[in-house]
């Protein structure tokens, strides 16, 4: 069974954590064992991201940029990468909520290109979420780890 870790950050309403349920419970469905790490409640650490087959990434528009906590795990990946730790190529999806600028798009997947391999299209939700945005997620989600899967039988 594939592992997938859905790192996210969410804090003012709760809307990229919707989505982040969302993606888990497709991932799921599809097969694969995922854990929900909210970056704003706890730090990633090195151990089980390098455990994980797969990571989801989701963060809302921060002053057209991604939400501070996101960018620590970038920064972490960079320094784990920069010690010699194998961290970088890991099959990744990308998902943002905003408040109707969402600018934070280029920049999200600028720095997600530097450390992973995108699958399918970034996600974008204007708030609130909506169902539409829920089931994009979730069809994300099971994309992913369908790709998990196929990896680990060597297809
Ligand atoms: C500090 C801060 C800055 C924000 N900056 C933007 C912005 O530049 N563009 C935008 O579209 N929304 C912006 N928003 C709105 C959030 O992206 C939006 O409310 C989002 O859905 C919040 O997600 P959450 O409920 O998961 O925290 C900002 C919100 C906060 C709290």
């Amino acid at each position: 069974m594939g592992k997938i870790i859905v790192i996210y950050h969410s804090q003012q309403f709760g809307d990229t954590k919707a989505l982040a349920g969302s993606l888990a419970e497709g991932a799921r469905e599809a097969g694969a064992e995922v854990e929900l790490i909210g970056t704003n409640e706890r730090r990633v650490r090195l151990d089980e991201f390098l455990a994980a087959d797969a990571v989801a990434l989701g963060t809302p528009d921060y002053f057209s940029y991604l939400a501070g906590t996101m960018k620590s795990f970038f920064d972490d990946i960079y320094l784990w990468d920069k010690s010699g730790e194998p961290v970088k190529g890991k099959p990744a999806v990308l998902f943002f909520s905003h408040g109707g600028g969402g600018r934070v798009k280029e920049p999200f997947e600028y720095l997600a290109r530097k450390f992973f391999e995108q699958l399918g299209e970034t996600i974008e939700s204007k708030r609130p979420t909506g169902d539409e945005a829920k089931e994009r997620c979730q069809a994300l989600g099971a994309k992913l780890a369908k790709k998990v899967e196929k990896k680990e039988i060597g297809i």
